[in-house]
């Protein structure tokens, strides 16, 4: 049990997005304390690791040639969804998110000229803009979904 809260800790910091300086705020400790503790993932955490995981099986599905479905609604939480408390909704994130659905639905779009690799790259790639502006952390697992 020790070593999966250990191993937990370890991804979080790896790939969560908390800013380790921010967390020395002493204004903040008493906050983040509890947060700290217990580490729960936010409704974005949770959506961003869902977006993860069914990009790359829409990944491997255009590399083996095969049929993609529907555009996932659920992506649409993203203009919803609860951030982590250190974070902020503010107009970067209102706008990539934009440009991100808007890549996303154009992935799905059966009358495109785009092919379907570079639309899909086009996807990562905003993942990755928007994370360049203040969640750097999971850049680098973002990047091994691009379609060489
Ligand atoms: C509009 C900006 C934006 C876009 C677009 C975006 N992300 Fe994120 N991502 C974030 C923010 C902000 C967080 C931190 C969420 C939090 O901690 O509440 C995050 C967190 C994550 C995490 C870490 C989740 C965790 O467990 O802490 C992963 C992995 C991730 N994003 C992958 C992706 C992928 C893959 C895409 C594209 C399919 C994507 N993101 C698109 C802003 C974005």
């Amino acid at each position: 049990m020790k070593q999966i809260l250990g191993l937990l800790v370890i991804l979080f910091f790896m790939f969560g997005c908390n800013n380790s300086e921010e967390k020395m705020l002493p204004e903040k400790v008493e906050k983040q304390d509890i947060v700290y503790d217990m580490y729960e993932p936010s409704e974005m955490a949770n959506l961003m690791n869902q977006m993860y995981a069914y990009n790359l099986t829409i990944k491997n599905a255009i590399v083996a040639g095969e049929d993609i479905e529907e555009f996932p609604l659920d992506f649409l939480k993203i203009h919803s969804a609860e951030l982590s408390d250190f974070k902020k909704r503010n107009l970067t994130f209102e706008s990539f998110s934009k440009l991100f659905i808007d890549a996303e639905k154009e992935l799905y779009n059966p009358d495109s000229e785009i092919s379907e690799t570079d639309r899909f790259n086009n996807v990562v790639n905003l993942c990755i803009s928007c994370h360049q502006t203040e969640c750097t952390g999971p850049i680098p697992r973002i990047k091994k979904l691009l379609i060489q």
